[in-house]
């Protein structure tokens, strides 16, 4: 039995049978049953300030050679320094740094304030509550939507062998 799929068109896919406001519901509900760790990306603009942001969209992305993706919004500060400076740290959270993922989550102005960390070698902090941390240099953006895929090739990598990741899953910190 062969199926005929060629006329089917966009326009009367199921999911746009869907009010606009009920698709973007059903697919951050949808994206959030993808339970992931949480990482923070760190990095310091030309003058040595620091900033950061929480973010869960990070994957490795290739062995050889060594790569990794992350996804932000194009409305991003961490983005436009990232972009300019060509360098910034991806930190795994570990289960303790639940406060971390809210502030760096924020807009807050001093991220940092109470944060313990440390200076990676291209000069990105390194926060102390993480799995592992891997500072990077900027090899390309690509478009994605409303947000830019940052990809990024690792330069120091820190590892904490014994912690435990703290997780994301449906909204929840697990
Ligand atoms: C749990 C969680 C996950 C997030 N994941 C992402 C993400 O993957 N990409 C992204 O761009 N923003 C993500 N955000 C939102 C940013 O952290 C937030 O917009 C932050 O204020 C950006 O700060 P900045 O403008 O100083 O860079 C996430 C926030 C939270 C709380």
């Amino acid at each position: 039995m062969t199926v005929n799929t060629l006329t089917k068109t966009a326009a009367d896919a199921p999911e746009n049978q869907y009010s606009e406001e009920d698709q973007l519901t059903r697919w951050k509900e949808t994206m959030g049953m993808f339970a992931s760790g949480l990482t923070v990306i760190t990095t310091t603009d030309e003058n040595g300030d620091m900033t950061g942001s929480t973010v869960s969209a990070f994957s490795s992305l290739s062995l050889r050679p060594r790569l990794l993706l992350i996804c932000l919004d194009k409305r991003s500060r961490t983005l436009d320094i990232v972009r300019r400076t060509g360098r910034f740290a991806i930190n795994i959270l570990n289960r303790e740094a639940k406060d971390l993922a809210f502030k760096f989550g924020s807009k807050e102005p001093d991220k940092f304030n109470g944060v313990e960390w440390q200076t990676g070698y291209l000069g990105c902090p390194l926060l102390a509550q993480s799995c592992a941390s891997i500072e990077c240099t900027l090899e390309t953006i690509h478009d994605g939507g409303d947000h830019e895929i940052v990809v990024g090739s690792p330069c120091q990598i820190e590892r904490d062998q014994d912690a435990e990741a703290l997780i994301y899953h449906r909204s929840q910190f697990l």
